[in-house]
């Protein structure tokens, strides 16, 4: 069966007058219905690229409290190039997926060294920061420098896969590809950054993953979804994996012990200490003092903590903090969480 694409029977991909009235619908009701974000009120590029780092795999209203302390603390590429990584995984603390940070932090290092601190109007050159993809590097160049330069989140993913009822999962090459050939198709000639904003206003707040509210929709009527819920489409799911992570809860008067991790992943964070790394531990045989589950890629972890004794020798990357909430050090946000918990129950 042929099914509407691009270059298909959409009337919003046809005509370059349709797409302008598309556009203007969609920008009128922007306009109006937007909502006012801390990061559409700039168009600092630092301060853009620091909300779109942060927004990756965070909602808006997480991310407003950290991007308005991290411009206090670090307010320009410079400052954040010169900030110890200490610093910049704390102030990041709490939003997990440390790999942002690490990453911003670079990439400011990589503005500051090649191009004296000053981020240039430039998609390609923005897309090869570190951490830096074609959507960041599409929604840097719209939001700061107003380009009219495609970029395609899940919001927008979901809205352009709607219009074109595109039948092919969203992350596979083929539906990708069909995406980012509509999204250039639909871009104006000048003012990336209100057709931007706009489609992904739409896709938060009216082209929702359920319920999506057709009836208001401004641009309903360029619209070829049948079964709008259905879409987008996804390739299958992976199965999940159980995995066990079994810590040791170490405390020691008003301290408790941690564990800096040196591996790739969350590397610089300190986690509860791997009861296999607590010398002359013996395994208990009391249930664990408390058990959370997170998912890890296409794994479901179960993360045991233990009640453990205090070991004779520390190893080079153990360490005692203060036992508090406000003690803790980076950490990533499954053990951060199990620890608030520990400290809770006092
Ligand atoms: N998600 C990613 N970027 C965003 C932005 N600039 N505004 C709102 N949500 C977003």
């Amino acid at each position: 069966m042929t099914r509407p694409c691009a270059s298909g029977p959409n009337p919003v991909w046809h005509s370059p007058g349709v797409r302008e009235t598309f556009r203007q619908r969609l920008q009128e009701w922007f306009e109006t219905e937007g909502r006012d974000l801390p990061w559409r009120r700039t168009t600092d590029p630092y301060a853009i690229m620091v909300s779109e780092f942060m927004l990756q795999q965070t909602q808006v209203a997480t991310v407003i409290p950290y991007y308005q302390r991290w411009l206090a603390l670090f307010p320009s590429f410079p400052a954040l190039a010169a900030a110890d990584e200490d610093a910049v995984l704390g102030a990041w603390q709490g939003l997990g997926y440390y790999s942002r940070a690490r990453n911003l932090h670079r990439a400011a290092q990589q503005v500051v060294a090649e191009f004296g601190g000053t981020l240039p109007p430039d998609p390609a050159a923005i897309q090869r920061l570190p951490g830096v993809g074609r959507y960041t590097a599409g929604a840097i160049a719209s939001f700061a420098f107003d380009l009219p330069v495609a970029a395609i989140d899940a919001n927008i993913a979901r809205v352009l896969a709607r219009l074109l009822d595109l039948q092919l999962p969203v992350d596979s090459t083929a539906g990708a590809a069909e995406l980012w050939r509509a999204a250039e198709a639909l871009l104006p000639a000048a003012g990336g950054c209100l057709h931007t904003s706009s489609l992904m206003e739409l896709g938060a707040l009216i082209c929702t993953t359920a319920r999506p509210q057709c009836l208001i929709c401004p641009v309903r009527e360029w619209c070829a979804a049948e079964d709008p819920e259905l879409l987008p489409q996804k390739k299958p799911r992976r199965k999940l994996v159980q995995l066990e992570e079994n810590c040791g809860w170490v405390c020691d008067g008003q301290r408790i012990l941690l564990e800096r991790q040196t591996g790739k992943r969350w590397r610089g964070l300190w986690k509860l200490p791997l009861l296999e790394n607590l010398s002359a531990y013996r395994v208990a045989e009391a249930p664990p003092l408390l058990e959370i589950t997170y998912p890890f890629t296409h794994h479901q972890v179960t993360l045991a903590l233990c009640p453990a004794p205090v070991p004779e020798v520390l190893s080079a990357d153990q360490q005692w903090f203060p036992r508090a909430s406000d003690g803790l050090p980076a950490m990533p946000s499954p053990h951060r969480r199990a620890a608030l918990q520990m400290l809770a129950k006092g």
